[in-house]
């Protein structure tokens, strides 16, 4: 069956079916590659790109025009999964024209088929009016790592009973207002099982448990690359850190040994025709 690329109703069709749906990060056409090529439904442009790309110490740092140039990128090696730009910190916060006005700018600039903002039961507004001006938006709730000071760091969220019913509200409260996905982070799994089974829209989990109807992880932590932290709820299926430094560090040995390039990765010449060159010398400069 010939691959098409994915849209909305596919994932609400996923749900129905109780097909999971796949989704993981990327901030490169290269890797965006891979993960289109894997063949995920969904590509997340985060702005975790702060922390492991851009070498920032959280997202709060990032800005739009760091965003868009990444989605950019993204989108040229993006063809059949579904591709969500990360509105970062304060591109929503201050007032409803400037949040529709950026997330506009994932779309007409970056190509983006989604925006994707932080928050609960207090962007909820803001939520309905990107969507009023015909941006599909996917919410994020539970532990929002650009507010992670409010909640007193990284941390499970919705381990009592009133932080767990206010998760359920927001959720309730993002679906009424048009949100097309929802992602749950860090919370108890049977939560997040709840609010999966009490929505219509796609849950997509991280550190949520096994009862969401998706999952996504930063591709950077699956992969091995980043070696800062590692959150207990992230699955490092390789460890590509320890491999690229160590063929880096025998690159520097072999080019400092001179065994690099050998002749197998060097170009010939006859040896006639190299005999017939002469070596003009300079006279010395007066
Ligand atoms: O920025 C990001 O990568 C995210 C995921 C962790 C969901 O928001």
């Amino acid at each position: 069956m010939e691959r098409k690329k994915m849209s909305i109703p596919d994932f609400w069709a996923k749900k129905k079916a109780g097909q999971k749906i796949t989704m993981l990060t990327a901030y490169d056409w290269a890797m965006a590659s891979f993960i289109d090529q894997a063949g995920l439904d969904m590509i997340l442009v985060g702005d975790s790109l702060g922390m492991v790309v851009l070498g920032y110490d959280s997202t709060v740092p990032v800005t739009m025009e760091e965003m868009i140039h990444h989605c950019r990128a993204v989108r040229r090696g993006t063809r059949y999964a579904f591709l969500v730009g990360d509105m970062p910190f304060m591109s929503y916060n201050i007032n409803r024209e400037e949040a529709i006005r950026n997330a506009g700018r994932f779309m007409k600039e970056a190509g983006c088929d989604a925006v994707k903002l932080e928050g609960g039961l207090e962007v909820v507004e803001t939520l309905r009016a990107i969507v009023a001006a015909g941006i599909p938006v996917v919410a994020h709730i539970g532990l929002t790592p650009q507010t992670v000071t409010m909640l007193g760091g990284f941390k499970v969220q919705g381990k009592d009973t009133a932080s767990a019913q206010r998760l359920l509200d927001s959720a309730l409260a993002l679906e009424e207002a048009g949100t097309c996905a929802i992602v749950m982070e860090c919370i108890p799994d049977k939560l997040a099982g709840l609010i999966s089974r009490s929505l219509r829209v796609p849950t997509i989990g991280i550190g949520a448990g096994n009862e969401c109807d998706g999952q996504v992880l930063v591709t950077n932590d699956l992969l091995g690359l980043f070696e800062k932290f590692l959150p207990k709820f992230v699955k490092q299926y390789v460890q590509l850190y320890p491999l690229i430094r160590d063929a880096l560090g025998s690159y520097k040995t072999e080019v400092e040994a001179g065994t690099f390039p050998s002749p197998e990765y060097s170009f010939g010449m006859a040896a006639q025709d190299l005999k017939k060159l002469r070596v003009k010398k300079k006279g010395p400069s007066k």
